[in-house]
């Protein structure tokens, strides 16, 4: 395959709001040691983008400034040292960034293959949702069968794969949703009882079912004393964003006296090696529920690379339901 020297790409013009989202033309990065080119068919859109637009998320040192932490496409050439995939197969990968771009270089073990039946615009939706969702909710937070597993901003990207993944391994799934058509969404994916969160409290919603073993939260603020409260005892809360704020006065008593457990990560700092890992579950347990049909991308919209703008727009008005895509080629 002969590969161009340029490429269309959208880069962050300076930090601000979604119009310093630009096309440009860009070198074609050539990849390193062990990893591997995407030429990239769809990327996803997700929250941390246009926490990163916005300035508020710098890229570690070694990764592309330009935004984008996951796509689908063809493998379009190896770096030194890599096995396991050939120039033209199928792959969905994470990136360290770079996804809004017609090629992006990833360790090779960091993508995935495209799951059986799945088109490569829903594939390009599952790595960074499933890399979060996984380290988080069943490596860090050790969610088992039977489990009360809460969830907050069910109808979110994360959201709508946490819900469908913990239920498909047996829990009971409860969510927290802004709207009545957010929460039939979200029942529908398998959550037990989605709480709109604008007309009734989650605490008692899940106090009810005996409390939740695990939390998994995006919303920070005031859901942290509130999420102490809805934990079973010897419950555990993992926080992965602040929608709301990270500052907040809490009763420590309550950690002591229930043995609860308060933790969290983000994805994009973690080693190379940490990620792989992640991914070697992730083909183990979650890619057989994907081809089972069990577990499906819940897909927003799609837009076209030059509207990288527009899908920002969208995603921060918080009015869609699951993953939003852009169209590279
Ligand atoms: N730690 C990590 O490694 C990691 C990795 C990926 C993503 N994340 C975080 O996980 C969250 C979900 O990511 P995503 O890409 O799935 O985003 P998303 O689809 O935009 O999800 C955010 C959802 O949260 C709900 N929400 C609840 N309270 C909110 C508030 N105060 N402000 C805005 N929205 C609020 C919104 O729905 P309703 O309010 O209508 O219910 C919204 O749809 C983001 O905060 C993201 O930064 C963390």
């Amino acid at each position: 395959m002969t590969l161009p020297k340029t490429m269309r790409a959208v880069e962050i013009s300076k930090p601000g709001g979604p119009e310093v989202l630009q096309l440009i033309e860009a070198p074609v990065p050539v990849p390193g040691p062990g990893q591997i080119l995407i030429e990239v068919a769809y990327a996803g859109v997700n929250r941390p983008d246009a926490l990163q637009r916005a300035g508020a998320y710098a890229p570690p040192p070694s990764a592309s400034p330009l935004p984008g932490l996951e796509a689908s496409g063809r493998v379009a050439a190896l770096g030194p040292d890599v096995a396991g995939w050939k120039v033209g197969d199928a792959v969905c990968a994470l990136l360290p960034g770079g996804g809004y771009a017609e090629y992006v270089v990833t360790p090779a073990a960091h993508a995935l293959p495209v799951p059986a039946g799945m088109e490569l615009r829903e594939a390009a939706c599952l790595p960074e949702t499933c890399y979060t969702v996984w380290s988080n909710v069943f490596q860090r937070g050790g969610l088992k069968a039977g489990e009360v597993f809460l969830v907050h901003g069910g109808s979110s990207g994360i959201g709508t794969t946490a819900i469908q993944i913990a239920s498909a391994l047996g829990a009971r799934v409860f969510t927290t949703a802004g709207s009545a058509e957010k929460c039939r969404v979200c029942e529908e994916l398998g959550a037990e009882h989605a709480v709109n969160y604008r007309e009734a409290d989650f605490v008692e919603a899940v106090r009810a079912a005996g409390g939740a073993d695990l939390i998994l939260d995006m919303v920070g603020g005031d859901y942290i004393p509130r999420n102490v409260k809805a934990l079973a005892d010897d419950g555990r809360l993992v926080q992965i964003a602040f929608l709301s704020g990270p500052k907040v006065e809490l009763n420590f008593a309550q950690v002591m006296t229930r043995r609860l457990t308060i933790t969290g990560s983000t994805l994009r700092p973690q080693s190379d090696l940490a990620k792989a890992r992640i991914a070697e579950d992730l083909r183990a347990h979650v890619w057989p529920l994907i081809e089972a049909g069990r577990v499906r991308v819940v897909m927003d919209s799609e837009y076209p690379l030059a509207e990288a703008a527009e899908a920002h727009r969208r995603i921060e008005s918080s009015g869609h339901i699951g993953k939003i895509v852009l169209k590279v080629s």
